[in-house]
Order: structure tokens, then C-alpha cells, then sequence
């Protein structure tokens, strides 16, 4: 089999799960936060190099009060607790998205998070928060615009190459695959720049049901596929 070098995943459907659970959707969330750690190390064992996932769209914003609360509770917790995991696993660790938004003491745990892992040779695991494809490709033009405007930078010099050094995921690999679980055909607003020749897998497992085995049949349908650009295999 052919893995793929970059994955990127839109986690969705943990809300569906629990209700059809006869659970609150936050319960979803929690299950689906316990199942990131797992794929992590199995797609690490597979022989993925980069793994980027979605956790908060810029968009989830307009979710109500109390699952927002909730989604930022758990993300706390999780930043606090994957330093240690991340210095078993060796991963170097990075968090993509507008930071700026975010309590000031997750923020933190985002810095110490980085910080600690950034030598770790292992998976590249990136965690979007606060992330919108748009958003990011807006910031870049900022920083380009100001780098023009105080003469460090030359209009003719905007190349792919130049605009890219300003995106959060400089040094990331472009996802070779992109998946989304649960069903939706869409993209929403995720990695609109990188993923321009991703292969797509969508399933209809959600989320918190999302496994080894289903990770293996995402790269089992990648292998399988003719690339065109990108990574052309
Ligand atoms: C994905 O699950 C998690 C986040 C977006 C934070 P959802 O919460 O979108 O679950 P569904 O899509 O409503 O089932
Ligand atoms: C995408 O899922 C965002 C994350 C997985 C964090 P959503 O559930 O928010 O996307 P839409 O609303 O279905 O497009
Ligand atoms: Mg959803």
C-alpha cells in the first residue's frame, strides 16, 4: 500500500453520534477528543508523517453559548495533557488558526505545547482551533501587504513560494489526503489553500467511531487512486 505522507481530517459528527446515542452532543465531543490520541499513534505506526486535524472552525463560533463552552473546556484540558503524550510519542506538536481569540491561559498552554515538542522528531501533529481557510489566507495577505508597504518585500516577489512562508502551516507538508467523517460533502473553510490537489475520502463513520481500520481503508482508497499534481505518486 501506498500511505500517504500528509493526512488532514475534518473530525465531524460527534454531535449525531451522541444524539443517536440518546446522549447531549457535548457527550460526543468528550468521546471524540479521547479518539484523537488513538489515531495519532496509528497513523504514526502506519507511516503518515503529517497529521493535521480540525477542531474548531472559525464558524463553530456561532454554535450555542454552552457547547462552545464546552468545546473550549475540553480543548483546554487537551493542551494541558498532551505535553506529556507528546513527549512519549515524540510528536512535534503545532496548533494552526487565529490564536488570538482564545482565552489567555490556553494560549499558554499553546506556547508551553509548542515549545516542548518543537525538536520532537516523530509525527508532525497539527491541531486547527479557531481556524478558517479563508481567515488564514486574509492574515498572510495582511503580513504580505505590510512587508510591501515598509519595503521588505517587492510586488513582483509575491510568488506561491513567498505568499505560502506567510501561512500558519509553513513547514507543513500539503495533505496528500483529506478526509471527513460522517457524510457531509464538503470542505467548510478547512485548508482551502493546501488541500488545492488533496485526494478526498469521505465516510460515513462518524467521528468517535473513526478507528485503525478505517484509517486503513482512507489510505487503502488513496493507494488506490491516479494523482495529478500535488504528490504525484
Ligand atoms: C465535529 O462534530 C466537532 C466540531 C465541529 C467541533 P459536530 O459537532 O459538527 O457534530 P455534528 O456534525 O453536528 O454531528
Ligand atoms: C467542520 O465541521 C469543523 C470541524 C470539524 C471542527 P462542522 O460540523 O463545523 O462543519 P459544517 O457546519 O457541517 O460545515
Ligand atoms: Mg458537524
Amino acid at each position: 500500500m501506498n500511505v500517504p505522507k500528509s493526512v488532514a481530517i475534518i473530525m465531524d459528527g460527534n454531535g449525531r453520534w451522541a444524539k443517536a446515542k440518546g446522549m447531549p452532543r457535548t457527550y460526543g465531543h468528550v468521546q471524540g477528543a479521547k479518539v484523537v490520541e488513538q489515531i495519532c499513534e496509528d497513523a504514526y505506526n502506519l507511516g503518515i508523517e503529517y497529521l493535521t486535524v480540525y477542531a474548531f472552525s472559525t464558524e463553530n463560533w456561532s454554535r450555542p453559548s454552552d457547547e462552545v463552552e464546552a468545546l473550549m473546556k475540553l480543548l483546554r484540558d487537551y493542551m494541558k495533557n498532551c505535553i506529556k503524550r507528546a513527549s512519549k510519542n515524540n510528536m512535534c506538536v503545532r496548533v494552526i488558526g487565529d490564536k488570538s481569540r482564545l482565552d489567555k491561559d490556553i494560549q499558554k498552554s499553546i506556547a508551553d505545547l509548542e515549545e516542548a515538542t518543537k525538536d520532537n522528531t516523530g509525527l508532525h501533529f497539527t491541531i486547527a482551533i479557531n481556524y478558517g481557510g479563508r481567515d488564514e489566507i486574509r492574515r498572510a495577505a495582511c503580513k504580505i501587504a505590510k512587508k510591501v508597504k515598509d519595503g521588505e518585500l517587492k510586488e513582483e516577489d509575491i510568488t506561491i513560494e513567498s505568499f505560502e512562508k506567510e501561512l500558519d502551516t509553513f513547514g507543513l507538508k500539503d495533505p496528500d489526503l483529506l478526509i471527513r467523517t460522517c457524510g457531509e460533502l464538503r470542505i467548510s473553510n478547512f485548508l482551502l489553500w493546501q488541500c488545492s490537489y488533496s485526494e478526498i475520502y469521505i465516510t460515513d463513520v462518524a467521528w468517535p467511531d473513526f478507528n485503525k481500520d478505517e484509517l486503513i481503508k482512507a489510505c487503502e482508497a488513496y493507494s488506490n487512486r491516479t494523482r495529478k499534481f500535488g504528490n504525484v505518486l
